[in-house]
């Protein structure tokens, strides 16, 4: 295999069919089963969008009252991922956190039999699973936050659809309806994006036959990193590293000096912009209006317009959304775990589909290392020298 014929990275490499959402960044649009992102996010409840992504069809009513019934009554932090968690160090990453307590509720789900070949289970079962993971997760993340702030739990409210109830129960109080639609448009802004590394990473633990469980633990390490996920969250450092908008170019004059990356912009498929911005920065501007703080605003546009002019490089969701959930109050860690809750609705639909049409993805390498050597004084019995006279195969 020659040099030019390896894709680091994977880059412009197609790998499969989905039907679950279509990026085209041409058109600059992204479409979760048919539905422009935009539209959902200025239409819809992030159950539907849920709905959607596991069914391929938006909820009838019914159908949307059933999820969110079952969705209820999964809201509550299990007792025993609270003592998880509360065994875990105050100051171990959010992440960790969230990826532990996904384990420990896989661990406690016997569905599968116990055996490693019930495991990976039928479709309903996945359906379920993904279901209670998605009702979960809210209480995982919130009750992390309120951990490291010494508050105890806070209990759901069944008058509350999930958006409010996730923000209920991290704040313990009553949340306003701007709050409420701008958080229930990130949800649903950061639900799916087709091939990604997380849900990549989801869909290879699937084709070996592993469980919905040990894919979600997978897709959330691969989450973690500032190139992925995290990116929302060193937005917020590097903003509070600028501090405000009159910084904005010796701060960036420095840092692209030092070829550091500056977290919020660039994406491996869109180059012409994140068709996710224009929809989240709307709900930023109505959370900037809400709490009186032009000086975000100022910030943003001054590091945005600088940014682009200098190297052409655009803002991708993480931009906006980091300023967005610190006006509502959440701690920088918390940022990433946020997408956690939203995506795991992306990441079941694409395990559930890599299930229903399963190839195990083992891709090939390239060798550059040293040139085949011996141990001295090693000796091949017969069988090991007539496998070595058989055509390499790697395994
Ligand atoms: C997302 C990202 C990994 C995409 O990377 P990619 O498609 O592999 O592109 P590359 O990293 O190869 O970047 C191509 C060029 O643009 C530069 N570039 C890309 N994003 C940049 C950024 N955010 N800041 C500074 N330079 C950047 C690279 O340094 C590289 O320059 P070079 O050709 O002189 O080496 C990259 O844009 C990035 O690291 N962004 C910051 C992290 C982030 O916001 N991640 C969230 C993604 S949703």
């Amino acid at each position: 295999m020659t040099e030019t014929e390896i894709k680091k990275g994977l880059a412009g490499v197609v790998v499969d069919y989905t039907a679950v959402s279509k990026v085209n960044p041409e058109t600059n649009s992204l479409l979760y089963r048919g539905y422009p992102v935009q539209e959902l996010a200025a239409t819809q409840p992030f159950e539907a969008v849920a709905y959607l992504l596991w069914h391929g069809e938006l909820p009838t009513e019914a159908q949307l009252a059933e999820l969110r019934a079952e969705e209820r009554r999964h809201r509550s932090l299990a007792e025993n991922v609270k003592a998880a968690i509360d065994l875990l160090p105050l100051d171990s990453h959010p992440m960790d956190e969230v990826r532990t307590a996904v384990s420990v509720i896989g661990a406690s789900d016997v569905t599968g039999g116990g055996s490693v070949l019930d495991a990976s289970g039928s479709p309903e079962e996945n359906l379920a699973r993904s279901i209670r993971l998605y009702a979960a997760l809210p209480a995982i993340v919130a009750y992390g936050q309120r951990r490291r702030r010494a508050l105890d739990v806070v209990e759901p409210r069944d008058d509350l659809d999930y958006s409010a109830n996730f923000l209920w129960m991290t704040f313990g109080e009553e949340p306003e309806e701007i709050v409420v639609d701008a958080f229930n448009r990130s949800m649903i802004l950061y639900a799916e994006h087709s091939f990604n590394a997380s849900t990549f990473t989801a869909r290879v633990i699937t084709s070996t036959l592993s469980d919905l469980y040990s894919a979600v633990t997978g897709a959330i390490g691969a989450l973690k990193g500032p190139l992925h996920g995290g990116a929302n969250e060193a937005v917020l450092h590097i903003m509070s590293e600028i501090g405000s908008a009159d910084n904005v170019v010796p701060w960036l004059d420095r840092a692209l000096a030092e070829k550091r990356k500056i977290m919020g912009f660039g994406h491996r498929v869109y180059k012409k912009g994140d068709s996710r911005v224009p929809t989240m920065k709307a709900a930023l501007d109505t959370l900037i209006e809400h709490y009186g703080r032009q000086d975000v605003a100022e910030l943003y546009a001054k590091l945005e317009s600088e940014f682009v002019s200098r190297k052409g490089i655009y803002p991708n969701l993480d931009y906006p959304s980091g300023p967005a959930y610190n006006l509502i109050g959440f701690d920088t860690l918390t940022f990433t775990p946020l997408f956690i809750a939203s995506r795991v609705t992306g990441w079941t639909a694409h395990i559930m589909e890599q299930a229903a049409s399963n190839a195990l993805i083992r891709p090939l390498s390239a060798y550059n290392g040293v040139d085949e050597r011996h141990i001295a004084g090693y000796v091949p019995d017969a069988a090991t020298l007539a496998a070595a006279a058989r055509p390499a195969e790697q395994s």
